[in-house]
Parts: structure tokens; sequence; C-alpha cells
């Protein structure tokens, strides 16, 4: 595969196999990743972002299965591959930094084992190669005096540390596309700071980065477009300044409301009431409208589709996206982003009212 491939998911469906019943936790989400591009897949705790990242990679639990679509990377559909197929895809083309840390990382096995191993399994390059590659990407993510530090195990590292190393097994390789799961949450803002940077220098080099983030001034800050998901679906799809300033689906209003600072002054947080709903009773129609604040009768009569959307959307950021340590400079006019690429939205009264 060729290290500029863009990834593209069309329709992903992604399953449950539970005792008594089947939960559809990803339900027909469709993106595309270009090379040198970074999506942000936002959307509250639940609501799918992990699972459909995992059935990409194939790294699903036992009871999870991929019931439909398709994730072609460079043209090569990665849901039809064997499971020996996959593994020289998986770590070589596609890199993920999980959720947790320590999922990524073998901890009986140095530093040095994993990250020259992995090299040397894909056959990438010779062990000395392999070992030099690995010290220089431990140094890039800003793993102090890393020939040294290449000796230890997973454990002697502290939580920032370990986070590094965990991103450094996932770029050794120089993927096509870079999947990172909350890759800034557990670490201070300098840290931070230094990732973003290095993903940003992937970016820069062709990397296509997929970044799922509850932190919307690392999505505004690094992210090109974005997916707002809601109980497995998407539910809004936009270039990500126009969506921030602008945003359509009333879902996505009341997540930014919940995470957005006003100018300096913080403002209550207004969380969105009620809950998301329980897969085994996902509400009919739009799952969003028992909580709702626009609902009207035929919303939870009329399943809500993808749209394309051309209107003006809630005016809900007179002020910045909250403040996480990266420049907030260039304010955006955000429906004259050059980047006009297409918006979609789920939701009828935003298609038809804006
Ligand atoms: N092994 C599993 N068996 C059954 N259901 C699961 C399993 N793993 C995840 N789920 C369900 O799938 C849904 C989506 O989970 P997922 O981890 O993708 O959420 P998320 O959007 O990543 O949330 P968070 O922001 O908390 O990480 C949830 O309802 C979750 O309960
Ligand atoms: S379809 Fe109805 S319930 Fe769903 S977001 Fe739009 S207005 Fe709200
Ligand atoms: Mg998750």
């Amino acid at each position: 595969m060729s290290s500029a491939s863009s990834l593209e998911v069309e329709d992903l469906r992604t399953e449950f196999v539970l005792r008594d019943r089947v939960l559809r936790v990803v339900d027909d989400v469709s993106f595309t990743v270009e090379p040198g591009q970074a999506l942000a897949i936002v959307g509250e705790s639940g609501s799918g972002k992990s699972v459909a990242m995992r059935s990409v990679m194939r790294l699903l639990p036992k009871t999870g299965r991929v019931a439909g679509g398709q994730a072609r990377l460079g043209g090569t559909d990665l849901l039809g591959l064997s499971e020996r197929q996959m593994r020289k895809v998986r770590g070589r083309d596609i890199g993920m930094v999980f959720q947790n840390a320590m999922e990524a990382l073998n901890p009986t096995l140095t530093l040095e084992r994993q990250l020259t191993e992995h090299l040397l399994w894909h056959g990438i390059c010779d062990r000395a190669e392999a070992k030099r590659r690995a010290v220089e990407t431990l140094g890039d993510v800003g793993i102090p005096e890393p020939e040294k530090r290449i000796r230890t195990y997973p454990f002697q590292l502290s939580g920032g540390m370990r986070q590094r190393a965990m991103i450094a097994m996932a770029m050794v390789t120089q993927p096509s596309v870079l999947i990172a799961d909350e890759p800034t949450t557990a670490v201070d803002v300098t840290v931070q700071r230094q990732l973003l940077d290095l993903l940003a220098r992937l970016k820069a080099r062709g990397t296509g980065v997929i970044m799922i983030t509850h932190d919307l001034g690392v999505a505004r800050y690094f992210c090109d477009d974005a997916i707002v998901m809601y109980a497995g679906r998407v539910v809004e799809h936009s270039p990500i300044r126009p969506l921030l300033a602008h945003p359509a689906h009333p879902y996505t209003s009341g997540l930014f409301s919940s995470t957005l600072e006003v100018g300096a002054r913080q403002r209550a947080l207004r969380p969105i009431p009620g809950s998301p709903p329980d897969l085994a009773h996902r509400p009919p129609g739009c799952a969003f409208h028992p909580r709702c604040d626009r609902a009207e009768e035929r919303c939870g009569q009329e399943d809500q589709p993808l749209l394309p959307w051309s209107g003006n959307g809630s005016d809900l950021v007179p002020g910045t996206v909250a403040e996480t340590g990266r420049p907030t400079d260039e304010r955006t006019d955000d429906r004259a982003d050059e980047r006009t690429g297409r918006r979609e939205v789920a939701c009828w009264k935003a298609v038809q009212h804006g």
C-alpha cells in the first residue's frame, strides 16, 4: 500500500451479540480521511466512537462483529481481509493510539523489543535500522534520553511517558493513517501540546489522522473535518470550523454548549438534559428526540438520514472554544471557510429551517 492512501469508510455497521439480544452500536457510519488531513470524531460517552475505530482495525471484543459496510485503505477493503492479511496492515499501514495506554504495550517487553520487533515483524528494515528508528521515534515523541529509556519496561514509565511510548509504537512504522483515541486526555497541558505538535508533523508528512476527542479546542486546532456521533450514528458531518461556529444539529449545539467558554469567562456549562438512549431500546425516528428541545411529533416517527445542509445553524459561538494550551488567535469566519466541503445533517428541521 502506498504511504499516501486515503481511508474511506462506508456504511459501517457493528453489532454486539449478547445473550438475549443484538445491539447495533455503529450504524451506517461513513467518512473519508485523505492523506495529510485530520478528522475529528466527537460525541458523548457511549456514542460508538471507539467501537467504530476498533471495527476498522478489526480489533473488536469476541462478542462484537462488523455486520456491514466497507473500510477501504488505498482501495483495499480491510473488512474483507483475512486475519493474517489484516495483521500486516495493522501497525504498518494504520497505527492506533488506544484510549487505554497499556493496551498497546506489552508489559513484559522493553520498549526496544516492542518497537524493533514491530518493525522487524513487518519486514520494514533490518535490526540495526530498527533500533535506530526506535530511538529516533522515542526522541520524537518527547521521551528524554531515548537511548537509555529504550531499555525500560512500560511499568517503569510515568503515565505521560507511557502515553508517549504508545504513540511511538503507533507511528514508528510511519503508517498512512493514524487513529488516535483520546490521545491527550490523560496528559498535562505541556505534554498535550508536544503531542499535538508531533501529530501535526505527521500530518504535514501526509499521514491521515483520525482523532477521537472530547476536547473541542484540540479538534479546532488540529482537525480539518468532523463527524458528530449520537447513539451509533453520524448526525452531522462538516468541516471543523463552520461546525464549531454554527452547529446545525440540535445535538451538536447541545454538545458544544456543554463544553464552551464564552470569551475569557467560564460560562455555566449547560449539559444536555437526559441521557443517551439504551441501545437495546433505541427511540424510534430521530434517536435524539426525547432530549431535543426542538422536537415535534414527526421526529419520533421518521428516521433521519444525513442530508446536505447549507443553512445558518445556531449562533452559538460569541466566544472561543475552551482554551487548552493552543493558539486561538486566528478566529474563523466560518461560513466563509474555504474548505467549503459539504455539510450534512440528520435533522429534518435543520434542513428545512437552517
Ligand atoms: N464488549 C461490549 N459489549 C457490549 N457492548 C459494548 C461493548 N463495548 C462497547 N459496548 C457498547 O458500545 C457502545 C459504544 O461504545 P464506545 O466504547 O464506542 O463509546 P465511545 O463513544 O468510545 O465512548 P467514550 O467517549 O466513553 O470512550 C456503548 O453503548 C457501549 O456500552
Ligand atoms: S429530527 Fe427532531 S428531534 Fe431530531 S434533532 Fe431534529 S428537531 Fe430534534
Ligand atoms: Mg471511547
